[in-house]
Order: structure tokens, then C-alpha cells, then sequence
């Protein structure tokens, strides 16, 4: 299956989990699931705003840092941006926060709610140029899901 097969055959079961619930952190948890299930990614978490940082939500994956501060890493540089940011290599990226030596490539999506960014959807990757355009396109979407 491709990528894009896979995020297609996803995508109505992760809409039909978060339907019927309005619990945001439930909605987290099982799309975490969902999406580290099948794409086996390194590391899948979301992290929620918490005043002026960013607190660690429900993942799959090893221990992460559990703070980040607004603008910092590309985590905060998202929510600062609201918007979507794909890392390559974190290598190259200044200011990049290593949770774990192993993550080589990341993408960090907002999910927002009425205008302002309440979470982000953080997906680390063991490999280098993990993510692309059709990562960012579904992975939106998903996070749409979430502003509901
Ligand atoms: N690498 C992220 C920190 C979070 S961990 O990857 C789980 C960053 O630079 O914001």
C-alpha cells in the first residue's frame, strides 16, 4: 500500500472514532493510535497549550519531554507559525529539541479552534525525508477533525 493509501484507509476511521466523542484527549489518544499503528512511525504525539507552553498529551513512542516553550523547536516554531512544519533533517534545523537521539526527520501539525492553536501533532521518523506533501495534506485534515 502507499502512503496515500494508507492515510485514505485511515481517514474514515479516525473520522468516525473522534464523531461521537467530544473529550479531546480521548480523541488524541486513539488518533495517536491509529496513525503510529499503521505507519509505525518512531515517535506520535501530540503535545496541548498550556498558557505559554506547549505540555505533552497522549503519544506512542518513547519518553519525550514533557515542556516546550512558545517559538521553541519545531514544535513551538509551529504553534508560533500556526502552521504546518516539515523537517527533513533536524540536523539542520537551529533549535531543534532532541527527545531521543533516534528521531532524524519530523512534522508538526496545529490543530486549531476557533483561530487560535490548541495542540499540536507532533510525528518523529527514525529515517531522514520521512515526510512530504501528502503527510502534511492528511495529516491536516486529521487535525481538522480535532478542531470540531
Ligand atoms: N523535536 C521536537 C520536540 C518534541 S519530540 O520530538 C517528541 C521539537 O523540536 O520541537
Amino acid at each position: 500500500m502507499t502512503k496515500q493509501e494508507r492515510y485514505r484507509t485511515v481517514l474514515p476511521q479516525i473520522a468516525a472514532l473522534v464523531s461521537g466523542e467530544s473529550d479531546m484527549i480521548a480523541n488524541m489518544a486513539n488518533v495517536v493510535a491509529v496513525l503510529h499503528q499503521t505507519f509505525g512511525f518512531w515517535w506520535t504525539g501530540f503535545y496541548r497549550v498550556e498558557g505559554n507552553e506547549l505540555v505533552l498529551g497522549p503519544f506512542q513512542g518513547p519518553v519525550a519531554c514533557t515542556r516546550i516553550p512558545f517559538g521553541r523547536g519545531v514544535c513551538g516554531t509551529a504553534w508560533e507559525r500556526a502552521e504546518t512544519v516539515i523537517v527533513p533533517d533536524v540536523h539542520q534545523f537551529v533549535g531543534h529539541i532532541a527527545c531521543s537521539a533516534a528521531s532524524k526527520s519530523e512534522i508538526v501539525v496545529p490543530v486549531s479552534r476557533a483561530g487560535q492553536v490548541v495542540a499540536i501533532l507532533d510525528i518523529d521518523s527514525e529515517e531522514y525525508n520521512t515526510f512530504d506533501a501528502t503527510d502534511r495534506q492528511y495529516l491536516e485534515r486529521i487535525a481538522e477533525y480535532l478542531s470540531r
